[in-house]
């Protein structure tokens, strides 16, 4: 959400930018823009749409011969998706780039505009360009600090002034930024994805932190003191930000899942690693999206196998409402990101009540990752397309690690090392899920009906098909349906129906019937023969319940990728939606 890249050097901005801006595309945007600057001039350069866009605009355009410049992608938060809401901002000697919402941006407005300021656009960023100009004499420290005295909300920011030399600033509260250290320059940038073509050594900027960036040097300042920032040197491989021959990064990265989990399963093969859940009487899963689905397969396994009471709740709820704890209450936060606004307000609020904490994170430098009283890392290497799949796939092993590890199963620790081989199996089948996408992909809506943990796994499938291929989906409690839902339900509407857990079997196939018999068209997942086919039904191996929605979720991320294939729609891109969600 939002993607801010920066640099001050030798070379000329406009390469780096554009490649910092594309790798930062995963993050969502609905348009971008970049500035250059050259002694005290400045040019400005924006477009709607896709960065292909601002390359066209780029190659039309006679470009300041800079060394110092700055890009955005911009997600509209404030003001429609225009050209003149694209970022960078430039109100008198000072130009911005913004991630983040300034929350009072509208008072300030309205007192800057008192005061003479004409503004260009309906964004909140413009506002902070204006009061860091506004404060700004000749001490572009002091009027940074100043400025954000004034400003409520969550921010980062890099900012050039016209007249301070070659100086590139960056200051951040509650929205990700990094400062790069480079060999001919140095670097800002939301995350190091972005810049990692040119250096990988790179600081994390704390909460309201100032960095002044020049050509050689990069100076932080905290409170009014410099301070020293250990450098982190980043792992990333090229592979990491490569679609490796596959259409697109969604299929890459469900086709990594077995990989990955087999990664995960050997770190923890001696589970003693992991933290004892059965310390606490009762657990707290706050995340959104898929990793709250992640939580929902998690509290089926930890309430069944180990009798903790939990309770899961989205993050953007959990945030602002009364929490009644237990003294022996722990809040697990689940996020690939480590970034996502609701989750880490859900986790400050926690900490502030003295409730322990524990991160089930993939980005290990993130936020939450950092915060977090524990903090376990699930290793899904970069996710790219902005669907999660394998960083899912992981949150929810890591889930049934910690189950096993409560009740000490050594077994299911066992069969944890042949579920990588079974997922690959069940992978190797896509072709079959390709041709369900085809059968489908023209319709309107579509249902996923289960119990228990079925259900969980229908929340995920249902998600995955909606954002993906633009289909209208719902996931139901199979014995819900009847209650008002099945109006909906006539002539090939395409119903899937997960069918895992025996105890309840029957009574999943007794609902599946009843739609069947309103001319849905039943597509049956389930681990057993024995489950009746109507028309469709494909059998993955059946292993434990801790495991068996590795098998099947990974089908119904199959299924949605397919269909938005069929539908030629921009897959690891879906519109409207960001991979890192930074904002409330
Ligand atoms: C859906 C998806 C989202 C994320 C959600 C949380 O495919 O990716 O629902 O799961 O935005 O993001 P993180 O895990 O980064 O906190």
């Amino acid at each position: 959400m939002c993607g801010i890249v920066g640099y001050v050097g030798e070379q000329h901005p406009k390469e780096i930018l554009i490649s910092g801006l594309k790798k930062l595309e995963y993050r969502g945007y609905d348009s971008s823009g970049i500035a250059l600057k050259k002694d005290d001039k400045v040019q400005i350069i924006k477009t709607v749409g896709r960065i292909s866009n601002l390359e066209e605009k780029l190659k039309k355009t006679d470009l300041l011969d800079a060394n110092i410049g700055i890009g955005h992608t911009r997600w509209a938060t404030h003001g429609g998706v225009t050209e003149e809401n694209a970022h960078p901002h430039k109100i008198g000697r000072v130009t911005l780039v913004h991630n983040g919402i300034i929350e009072n941006a509208a008072n300030l407005k309205t007192e800057l505009e008192e005061e003479g300021v004409i503004f260009n656009s309906n964004t909140d960023t413009e506002v902070a360009a204006a009061l860091i100009d506004k404060y700004y004499d000749d001490n572009a420290l002091f009027a940074i600090k100043k400025a954000i005295s004034k400003i409520k909300g969550s921010y980062a920011f890099g900012i050039l002034f016209d007249d301070d030399d070659d100086k590139l600033y960056a200051v951040r509260k509650d929205s990700p930024l990094i400062i790069g250290y480079g060999k001919d320059g140095n670097f800002i940038a939301s995350d190091i994805a972005a810049i990692v073509n040119y250096t990988k050594d790179y600081s994390l900027l704390d909460e309201g932190e100032i960095a002044i960036l020049t050509k050689n040097n990069i100076e932080v300042f905290s409170n009014g003191e410099m301070i020293h920032k250990k450098v982190i040197h980043a792992n990333i491989t090229a592979e990491d930000s490569d679609k490796c021959g596959y259409e697109h990064f969604m299929l890459k990265e469900i086709m990594e899942e077995p990989k990955v989990l087999d990664n995960l399963f050997k770190k923890y093969e001696n589970f003693s690693n992991l933290p004892d859940l059965l310390k606490y009487k009762e657990i707290h899963i706050v995340a959104c999206g898929s990793a709250m689905y992640a939580g929902i397969i998690g509290a089926n396994l930890l309430e069944e196998k180990c009798n903790i009471k939990c309770y899961v709740e989205c993050a953007s709820e959990y945030r602002y409402k009364k929490v009644i704890y237990d003294r022996k209450t722990l809040v697990i936060l689940i996020s690939q990101s480590g970034e996502t606004a609701d989750t880490i307000a859900a986790m400050r609020k926690a900490k502030e009540d003295n409730i322990d904490t524990l991160a089930i994170v993939n980005v290990e430098t993130s936020t939450i990752a950092r915060e977090a009283d524990n903090a376990l890392f699930i290793g899904a290497g970069v996710e790219v397309a902005v669907a999660t799949t394998k960083a899912y796939i992981l949150q929810v092993a890591m889930l049934a690690l910690l189950t096993i590890r409560a009740n000490q199963n050594k077994e299911a620790l066992m069969e944890a090392k042949k579920i990588p081989a079974l997922l690959n199996k069940v992978l190797g089948d896509r072709e079959i899920f390709e041709n369900v996408a085809k059968e489908i992909y023209q319709v309107h809506d579509a249902f996923f009906i289960g119990r228990g943990i079925d259900y969980a796994m229908c929340m995920e499938g249902s998600l995955k098909l909606k954002e993906v291929s633009y289909i209208h989906s719902e996931a139901f409690q199979a014995g819900e349906l009847k209650h008002g839902t099945i109006s909906l339900i006539e002539k090939g509407v395409p119903v899937f129906a997960i069918i895992t857990d025996k105890k309840i079997m029957d009574k999943t196939e007794s609902n599946v019937v009843e739609v069947k018999s309103r001319d849905a068209s039943i597509y049956t997942i389930t681990n057993n023969n024995e489950v009746p086919n109507h028309g469709f039904r494909y059998v993955v191996p059946k292993v434990s319940s801790y495991f068996q929605s590795l098998l099947v979720v990974p089908v119904l991320q199959l299924i949605g990728y397919y269909t938005a294939c069929y539908k030629n729609l921009d897959i690891d891109k879906p519109r409207n939606l960001a991979k890192s969600v930074t904002v409330e």
